[in-house]
């Protein structure tokens, strides 16, 4: 399925963040996990995930998924989500590349799947142009994301740490982007979606506001 190389200019590289991504995330997956299983439920046919990271998504797959093509630019993480694939009960292929450029062809999947990933795409717009590009008519996209809080005074704090440590910090994660209404302006269908938070009890963190769940590529696209 993979049509091409990545280019230089989608190349991302993180390696500091990818290993501490990597430690964090595994600690993470008790709080994380019931989320993951909640994105991937009745998930089926062909699936392309972007932005998968070491893989933590991989265990949730449901069996009747036929395939998994799990895109990932940073090398430190891609090489871990080889070894989570070589575990996972459904095929998984890992292949480079980056949300903005994905290299597969076009209405070639039955579900989409982007968790905790379009926080770091360098241009969301053109990330969910090739989402929308690669599933068919009537694809299904399942997101988990973080972003904006809904309450002015977390909101200028998410802003101003997208403008100085934040991205640098992790990975060019950014806390105030708005998904849903992203999702829109691509031209998806909003599915049932709930907005989480994560941890669901305890002190809200600039990343705590989440929402799961599904949008669509309209049938008559
Ligand atoms: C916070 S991690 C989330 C990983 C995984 N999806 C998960 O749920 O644990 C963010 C991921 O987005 C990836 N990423 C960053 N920029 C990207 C891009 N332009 N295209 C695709 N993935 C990207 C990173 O390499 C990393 O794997």
């Amino acid at each position: 399925m993979p049509t091409a190389k990545p280019s230089g200019r989608a190349a991302v590289h993180h390696p500091v963040f990818a290993r501490a991504y990597a430690r964090f995330s595994v600690g993470a997956e008790p709080r994380i996990g019931p989320f993951r299983r909640q994105l991937l439920r009745g998930v089926s046919g062909r699936v392309i995930e972007v932005g998968a990271g070491n893989g933590l998504n991989f265990a949730h797959y449901p069996s009747a998924v036929a395939e998994v093509v799990a895109i990932e630019p940073e090398r430190v993480l891609r090489q871990l989500a080889v070894s989570a694939a070589l575990r996972s009960d459904v095929p998984v292929d890992v292949v480079p590349g980056a949300a903005e450029a994905l290299p597969v062809k076009s209405e070639a999947f039955d579900v989409a799947v982007v968790s905790l990933v379009l926080c770091s795409v360098r241009d969301v717009p053109r990330a969910l142009a090739e989402l929308r590009r690669v599933l068919r008519p009537g694809g299904e996209l399942r997101f988990f994301e973080h972003g904006r809080a809904p309450g002015p005074a977390m909101t200028t704090a998410q802003r101003a740490l997208d403008r100085t440590v934040w991205p640098l910090l992790f990975g060019n994660c950014h806390v105030a982007r708005d998904t849903v209404g992203a999702l829109r302006a691509a031209g998806f269908t909003l599915g049932p979606y709930r907005r989480v938070l994560v941890p669901e009890k305890g002190p809200r963190l600039p990343t705590s506001y989440c929402v799961l769940g599904t949008a669509w590529r309209p049938a008559e696209d």
